[in-house]
């Protein structure tokens, strides 16, 4: 954490914009607080990435709310690629006085992006979708990057990739919740049953219609305690062990699996 803060501080004065990424579904869980204040006024973008599985309306909301003089903010799906133009676009109209006045010197370059956000946010996917090839090193696990890179991004845009050990902060206990329902924090290292269980209470609080809907389950099972509605759900998909209980682990990771799948629905955690 220390070494990154130093990378960022050391390096941004290369760079003319700061590319934020944050996880849609969980705009200020993902939110690395300090990163606010090593930019110290630079212009940044924020992208609600994953924007595919959150949301809309509140995706909508999140993007007015973090957007200021400095700041854009841009919902987009780095997977398939929708609305990066739109988050380029945003940093080339940040810049524009700064362009201009290079264009009257006769100078031109690409603009330089840094490329921040806590493990699994989705760094290296946006990165070769804007480099247009597997440059960065895309991989299932937390923490993967690990040492920073310049990358192309075409003939105007040029991105640096910064390791990816920036956590959050965990200031509530909901932080941490939402960190490990959405997989930013390695299954490994926490009890998976636990998170889907709690999976269960927030989609049964807020998203019960979805919930519903795609486990079969009527207004009295949406009533019942987390935990039972979790059991509930491996009896209805069949996934019990020898002497008829439910398979809790296989269960859980089904859960989990479709969630962050985005089978479930388009589903955000928070609200702004
Ligand atoms: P990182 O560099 O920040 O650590 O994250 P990375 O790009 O490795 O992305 C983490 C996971 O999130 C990957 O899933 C990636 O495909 C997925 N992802 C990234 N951006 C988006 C997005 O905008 N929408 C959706 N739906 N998913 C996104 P994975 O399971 O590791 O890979 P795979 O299933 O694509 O093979």
């Amino acid at each position: 954490m220390a070494v990154t803060r130093r990378l960022i501080r050391e390096n941004l004065t290369d760079v003319d914009v700061v590319f934020e990424l944050l996880d849609a579904r969980i705009p200020r869980s993902s939110r690395n607080p300090e990163i606010q204040k090593l930019l110290s006024g630079k212009p940044s973008v924020i992208l609600l990435n994953k924007a595919d599985m959150a949301d809309p309306d509140f995706t909508l909301r999140w993007k007015k709310a973090l957007t200021s003089e400095n700041t854009r903010c841009v919902p987009v799906d780095s997977k398939k690629g929708t609305g990066l133009d739109d988050a380029v676009n945003a940093a080339r109209e940040l810049l524009r006085e700064k362009w201009a006045q290079y264009e009257k010197k006769g100078m031109s370059r690409p603009i330089r992006a840094m490329v921040v956000g806590i493990p699994n946010v989705g760094k290296s996917t946006l990165i070769n979708r804007l480099a247009g090839s597997k440059k960065a090193k895309a991989e299932n696990r937390p923490g993967v990057t690990k040492t920073k890179q310049w990358v192309k991004a075409g003939n105007d845009l040029e991105l640096l990739d910064m390791p990816g050990i920036l956590w959050p902060k965990f200031e509530d206990e909901t932080v941490g919740e939402n960190l490990a329902i959405t997989g930013a924090i390695r299954d490994e290292i926490l009890d998976t049953a636990e998170i889907a269980v709690l999976l269960c209470k927030r989609l049964s609080e807020g998203w019960s219609s979805l919930l519903a809907q795609r486990y079969k389950l009527s207004e009295d099972d949406l009533s019942r305690e987390p935990y039972d509605l979790f059991l509930l759900i491996g009896k209805k998909r069949g996934m019990l062990q020898s002497g008829g209980e439910v398979n809790e682990d296989r269960c859980a990771n089904m859960l989990l699996d479709e969630f962050r799948g985005g089978v479930i629905g388009r589903i955000s955690l928070e609200d702004v």
